[in-house]
């Protein structure tokens, strides 16, 4: 679907279908007044009938002589909307318009007159709500059905303040679809070589972009025990893929990603239950953030420098594979007593992490579906962060807030950190029941001394359901924060 803004009288609006929306108590609209008698007599008419009363989430078709169809969209009274019901209502009225014959959409919400949403932060919910609702997986389908009903076109109303929002918006709607295209794309095909093909295909797209992909015996010279470790029981070989944007001047120090890519996740000789294993071909959602974090950041050619590191390694149990008792010697030098191998996120991303300071980032931030602990704590609400360096939750709480893609702070404090000392090694790789996602915080701090650093843990919000799949979350919430980064 292409994503463009318009603001052209609504009245010569060709689209198939037009939003327009109306609060509760509104006595006339002025979208409607602008589209004439024939519309007008029939949205009085449902009015006083009370067939419509502008209840949020209401929607009402009126129909013009041409064929178009007008949706009026309730969003309920105008100092009661909050952001989560524009989103959500954005969201259910374009899956509608998605499912029906309409090919062009277009949507009038008048963003710069809520009483409680910032009209910019308003642009980026309704066009990201509107990308998001119109996705519909279909990489591996041999018939695509519903294809001849997909939206082809969506227009969003915005004016001159705006299209800077709507243009970062529809940056991370990019980033957001190309996220889900790889979480959901099953894990016999998503292997780590098809991601470091992906990540190639974008890097060629784009002269300010590089790509380096390690293989497993570079790895094994270089060190990265750790990494090296968790792919050893799969015959799909490790990769490290490193993407490269030189936005800005070259002694700029550039922004660090690393995202989890455990493209399944069996859990290891430490095998995980039969139900619903499936799920973990979204084990690389992490990586598929910082891609996906990478293509909006291009797309909208940011002055800033970015690095972008992704392990990519399948979990797998078999004769090879790394076994609970192991003591392993990571690419830092520190050891590692694998006590469930299972926990093999941390393991990955520490070698990860390591070699990511050698590149001298002026931050890292590492995304990861890493723990079920997290999904208990926060749910599917909010990604978990974790950090100790000053100001960085603020910074990614506020951009999590503009993209409403918000994140909660869990505390890494030094308590934590005994819960992963061992006698046989410099730590172990899991620090029992209690606060399962922060004690995976405290192992990943263990490889980011003197970092600038902040760790979020993706695992509730990176998915919902097996129904929706994959969300691109946290695409827009990194995309934002990259945004306020180059502007500082
Ligand atoms: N990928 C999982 C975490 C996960 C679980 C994400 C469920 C989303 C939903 C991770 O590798 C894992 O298995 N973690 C273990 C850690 C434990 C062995 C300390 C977990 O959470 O159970
Ligand atoms: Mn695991
Ligand atoms: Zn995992």
């Amino acid at each position: 679907m292409k994503i463009k803004s318009t603001q052209q009288a609504i009245n010569t609006n060709q689209a198939d279908q037009v939003i327009i929306g109306h609060f509760k108590g509104q006595k006339t609209n002025s979208w409607i007044e602008e589209l004439g008698s024939e519309i007008k007599d029939q949205f009085i008419a449902r009015i006083k009938n009370k067939d419509f009363t502008g209840q949020t989430g209401q929607a009402q078709n009126l129909y013009a002589a041409k064929g178009q169809v007008i949706t009026v969209l309730g969003l309920g009274k105008a100092d009661k909307l909050s952001a989560t019901a524009l989103y959500e209502n954005t969201h259910k009225i374009i899956q509608a318009a998605a499912k029906s014959r309409s090919q062009t959409v277009a949507i009038y919400l008048a963003l710069n007159e809520f009483d409680d949403i910032d009209p910019e932060q308003a642009t980026k919910l309704v066009t990201l709500a509107s990308a998001h609702a119109e996705y519909r997986y279909e990489d591996t389908k041999a018939y695509k059905k519903d294809n001849k009903h997909k939206l082809k076109e969506l227009e969003v109303a915005v004016n001159d303040s705006q299209t800077a929002a709507f243009k970062q918006a529809k940056a991370m709607a990019s980033g957001v679809s190309a996220a889900r295209h790889l979480g959901n794309y099953p894990p016999n095909v998503c292997t780590p070589k098809y991601i470091a093909s992906y990540a190639t295909k974008i890097a060629e797209k784009n002269k300010k972009c590089e790509i380096n992909v390690l293989n497993h015996k570079q790895m094994k010279k270089m060190g990265m025990g750790a990494l090296l470790a968790v792919g050893q029981g799969s015959a799909n070989k490790p990769k490290m893929v490193v993407l490269k944007y030189n936005g800005a001047a070259q002694d700029q120090a550039p922004i660090a990603l690393v995202g989890k890519g455990i493209t399944f996740d069996t859990g290891g000789i430490s095998l995980k239950p039969g139900a619903n294993m499936d799920e973990m071909k979204y084990d690389m959602c992490g990586a598929a953030t910082v891609i996906g974090g990478f293509v909006a950041a291009v797309e909208l050619g940011l002055p800033i420098n970015l690095l972008t590191f992704v392990p990519a390694v399948e979990n797998m149990p078999d004769g090879k594979a790394y076994r609970p008792g192991d003591v392993i010697t990571s690419y830092s030098g520190k050891t590692i007593e694998v006590l469930n191998t299972d926990a093999e996120g941390r393991m990955i991303l520490c070698d990860t992490l390591t070699y990511s300071q050698e590149f001298k980032p002026s931050v890292v931030l590492d995304f990861a579906t890493l723990t079920g602990a997290c999904v208990v704590a926060l749910g599917h609400q909010a990604s978990a962060v974790m950090t100790k360096t000053d100001g960085l939750y603020d910074d990614l709480k506020a951009a999590g807030l503009q993209s409403h893609d918000r994140v909660w702070e869990l505390p890494l404090w030094d308590e934590y950190q005994k819960q992963i000392d061992t006698t046989f090694a410099d730590m172990q790789n899991i620090g029992g029941f209690p606060a399962g996602t922060i004690t995976a915080g405290c192992f990943l701090s263990r490889f980011t001394d003197g970092q600038k650093w902040a760790h979020v843990d993706i695992a509730g919000t990176a998915w919902n359901s097996k129904k929706d799949g994959a969300t691109g979350r946290p695409v827009a919430m990194l995309t934002q924060y990259l945004i306020n980064e180059s502007q500082k």
